[in-house]
């Protein structure tokens, strides 16, 4: 298009997106498995081996900022927030992707979307995260929870475990192995989850949550 007004207003629709909106509106949850690139998964697994490496991974605690509690019976990963504002390029790659899906969400949906969290996490050997909900009874602006998988090519829950429950409200249970790449999206609000023990091998992940003002 020659008039520059114009391609700002044109409205790309993008197919991706759109199955993951369709997605979460049919059944509060969207299993996707090419949201990022393969090239970006494999680097974003390297910072968080090396992360892991200089031991910069802490003992993941529940509750929030204000009302928060190590319980290692209820959740045994270690975790490590990412900061946007000291991001190394293959972050930045990451937060990019990320902003452009909440843009569209946006845009398309009118969610609302204000800010966004996220962190690396570690689930060694043995450890679980219980059934549970996103939301804090202080804090309800988590709307959509993400979940992103960085295991290593060869994992299977009868080997490693580490799968992901998701309890829908017709009572079906989902269960989802945590494949390299996989992004998991749902309803923070709605759907509780569980993340069953790992049986071999380390589970790494980045998890997030797209927030309300
Ligand atoms: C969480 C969580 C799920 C997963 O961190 O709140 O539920 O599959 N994670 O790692
Ligand atoms: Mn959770």
């Amino acid at each position: 298009m020659e008039n520059p007004i114009f391609e700002e207003l044109a409205f790309q629709e993008n197919p991706l997106f759109e199955r993951i909106i369709t997605s979460l509106l049919d059944q509060k949850y969207a299993v996707v498995e090419d949201f990022f690139s393969p090239e970006l998964i494999h680097q974003l697994r390297q910072v968080l081996l090396q992360k892991n490496e200089e031991n910069s991974l802490k003992k993941a605690a529940i509750g929030n900022k204000t009302n928060q509690f190590i319980a290692r019976e209820i959740r045994g990963d270690f975790i490590q927030w990412m900061d946007q504002s000291k991001a190394n390029a293959v972050e930045n790659t990451f937060f990019q992707r990320i902003e452009n899906f909440i843009n569209y969400l946006n845009k398309t949906c009118f969610m609302g979307i204000l800010h966004k969290e996220f962190h690396y996490a570690l689930y060694p050997k043995g450890t679980f995260y219980e059934r549970h909900l996103d939301t804090f009874k202080n804090d309800d602006r988590r709307i959509l929870s993400m979940v992103l998988y960085l295991n290593d090519q060869h994992w299977t829950i009868e080997k490693n475990g580490g799968e992901l429950v998701i309890y829908t409200a017709n009572g079906k249970d989902i269960s989802l192995a945590p494949y390299p790449g996989r992004l998991v999206i749902f309803e923070s609000h709605f759907l509780e989850h569980e993340v069953k023990p790992v049986k071999s091998g380390e589970r790494l992940s980045i998890t997030g949550w797209l927030k309300t003002r």
